[in-house]
């Protein structure tokens, strides 16, 4: 008689390559369908036949994008909205006059313009700490912080935030903590299992993966009141994913892992290249040991240290010459796509900002590495 099959533990990138091991019961298609009604049909008592009402709260394919990535997170739900942004404010929304808010002085400008907005029109409380102290945010927090919100690792520095002492400190207080793991997905951290109560991604970088969609994802640890807030206002709000972009997040997913690992040693390797340069003052990124962040980089992302680096040139100008000279690279703005991305941050960010101008930020694809040196060095030896 055959023994019943032994259950095989499958890894997450397995999870991901196979979209949770999607076979359809009806034709046996291995890809999921686009699901595109906005309205579903009830049975003969009126009830909804599953779980599906109307669009807005979610179809099938928007559903099928939040299990993956909840079992990827390891947390009791996902969400997804229709850009980082929508997941931002419907969090953020959340918020009582009154309440304090800790966040880093540096991370993506869109949280920050938010959070000020907040403050002043309904009187949220809002602490921004330096992230580049250790000490700084324990001593931002106050008794009456409700959200501590971080960002790691953080752009443009690719500064690290220990998630496992930022943990410790809200939770003292009975604060959440949601984490911005755009540049660090689940496939190099366990946000949640570090303690977080909140993870969050603008999947619209490493989670899409081929710049083709505007996305964001909240997953929580536990589904409490705070969660079911959350769902209700994305319904109300209407903030969700469309049903095509879900399905190109779902195919993004499945080849999260290996482009994530890819992006990550082409990076290691330019940075390594790129550190002796003489045109080059200072090479930041996380994975190199002179970085002051590389430490808890290692203990914390244990796939790899991103794509993500960043240049300081010694003038603004051999800054703005690499750019432009580029012929590999796209000059454009965004990160985490399989295309390497090169910009000059200042002509970004605007003359308000506090990067230096002699910062170049690179996203690395998952191109030839050998095709990215060289055009990095063809576009050094022709600057001044
Ligand atoms: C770290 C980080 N968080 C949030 C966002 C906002 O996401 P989205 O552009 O998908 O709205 C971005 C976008 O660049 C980002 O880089």
């Amino acid at each position: 008689m055959d023994r019943p099959p032994r259950q095989l533990k499958l890894s997450p990138a397995t999870r991901a390559a196979q979209a949770l091991r999607h076979i359809d019961e009806t034709t046996g298609s291995i890809v999921p369908v686009i699901d595109l009604s906005t309205t579903y049909a009830r049975d003969d008592q009126g009830d909804p036949r599953q779980s599906y009402i109307y669009a807005r709260s979610g179809g099938p394919t928007v559903k099928m994008a939040e299990a993956v990535l909840a079992d990827l997170d390891g947390g009791a739900a996902s969400m997804v909205f229709a850009s980082g942004m929508a997941a931002v404010v419907t969090m953020l929304e959340t918020l009582n006059t009154g309440d304090h808010v800790v966040a880093p002085s540096v991370m993506y400008h869109g949280v920050i313009n938010w959070l000020l907005r907040l403050k002043d029109k309904r009187g949220i409380e809002v602490t921004l700490f330096d992230q580049a102290d250790e000490t700084a945010l324990q001593k931002a927090i106050r008794p009456n912080t409700v959200l501590v919100w971080i960002e790691t690792p953080i752009n443009p520095n690719w500064d690290i935030i220990d998630i496992a002492a930022a943990a410790k400190a809200a939770h003292a207080v009975g604060a959440k903590l949601v984490v911005d793991c755009t540049v660090s997905p689940p496939c190099t951290t366990n946000t949640l299992e570090l303690g977080a109560d909140f993870v969050f991604y603008s999947a619209t970088k490493y989670l899409g993966g081929h710049s083709d969609i505007t996305a964001g994802v909240l997953t929580c640890a536990v589904a409490d009141d705070l969660w079911i807030e959350l769902v209700e206002i994305r319904t109300l709000t209407g903030n969700v994913i469309a049903a095509f972009e879900a399905w190109l997040l779902i195919r993004g997913i499945r080849t999260l892992y290996i482009r994530y690992d890819k992006a990550s040693s082409s990076a290691m390797k330019i940075a390594q290249h790129l550190e002796t340069h003489p045109k080059i003052a200072k090479v930041m990124y996380p994975g190199l040991p002179s970085h002051p962040g590389h430490a808890v980089a290692k203990k914390q992302m244990t796939g790899g240290f991103s794509g993500m680096l960043s240049i300081l040139t010694h003038t603004r100008e051999t800054a703005h010459d690499i750019a432009r000279f580029v012929q590999v690279f796209i000059n454009a703005t965004s990160l985490g796509g399989v295309e390497s991305l090169i910009e000059h941050r200042i002509k970004v960010e605007g003359p308000n900002s506090i990067v230096p101008d002699t910062l170049i930020r690179l996203s690395i694809g998952i191109e030839d590495v050998n095709d990215l040196i060289a055009d990095l060095d063809q576009a050094l030896e022709r600057a001044k």
